[in-house]
């Protein structure tokens, strides 16, 4: 997919600024950018892949990755890692979801950094730090994209969680192209973060969320489970909760999901 993907980032008038790397099959392009970056592998390396034996999900869980969609990680090396790499999620989720809008489809960001359209998981983002000496060094963004995926060729528990920009569209969609529009876009806010640190990045999150703000939602939380009104975000990303006993809380890491009403009134 090199060939193509170099096309169509130029096609953009992108010159991307470091080496990208294309295999047919790796374990998770993520441990294969790691290593790169260990051996010293500038900013903005990247590894693209057709498929993963071992495609890692946030919380230990497993991404199932077979061809057809979309397997990327990018190499990112923040000046201020400490104000920087919590926004990275949320860059990354962003980015993937103004992607799909150039196809035309409305996927909406979901806390920290689930892609969803209409409850459905279209992609996933996984960024790990590397840590050296002075603590962290580098970023790999991982992003999973459904691009070809036919939820219908999913065991039954997921076909209903899950989704495609095929399936949405109900065309086909080049990877390649998927991948061009989400570099793109991942350079811009990441840029951006650089140079002017978060405040508009989550700005433009938020315009792009589910639209939870001042709703009802349960946290699960390091082995527990919070439930409270979502306010808003702060400046690192961390999600702002209003619980019940009229505390505030700031959540960095979680599984969100809304509560119908009936739920949030049934608690003790
Ligand atoms: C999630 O929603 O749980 C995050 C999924 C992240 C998957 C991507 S695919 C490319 C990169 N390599 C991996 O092993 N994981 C990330």
């Amino acid at each position: 997919m090199t060939n193509t993907l170099a096309a169509a980032l130029e096609a953009r008038g992108v010159r991307w600024p470091a080496p990208i790397e294309r295999l047919e099959v790796v374990p998770s392009t993520n441990d294969l950018l790691k290593e790169k970056a260990r051996a010293g592998a500038p900013e903005w390396s990247a590894v693209v892949a057709d498929r993963q034996t071992a495609g890692r999900g946030r919380a230990g869980h497993r991404w199932v990755s077979p061809a057809g969609n979309l397997f990327l990680s990018v190499l990112v090396r923040p000046a201020h890692p400490a104000a920087q790499v919590a926004v990275l999620p949320l860059a990354a989720g962003l980015a993937t979801a103004e992607a799909a809008a150039e196809f035309s489809v409305d996927a909406r960001l979901k806390w920290p950094n689930d892609v969803v359209v209409v409850g459905r998981k279209l992609a996933g983002i996984l960024v790990e730090g590397l840590s050296g000496a002075v603590g962290i060094e580098a970023a790999m963004i991982g992003i999973g994209v459904n691009v070809g995926l036919d939820p219908a060729s999913l065991p039954d528990d997921l076909r209903d969680r899950v989704t495609s920009l095929a399936a949405q569209t109900g065309r086909p969609v080049a990877v390649a192209d998927v991948a061009a529009a989400v570099l793109a876009r991942l350079r811009v806010w990441y840029d951006l973060l650089a140079r002017e640190g978060a405040p508009r990045v989550l700005a433009a999150w938020r315009e792009r969320s589910v639209s939870w703000w001042g709703r009802p939602v349960e946290v699960l939380s390091g082995g527990s489970v919070l439930r409270g009104i979502v306010q808003g975000l702060d400046e690192r990303g961390a999600l702002l909760l209003d619980l019940e006993d009229g505390s505030r809380v700031a959540v960095v890491s979680g599984e969100v999901s809304e509560l119908r009403l009936s739920d949030a009134g049934s608690r003790p």
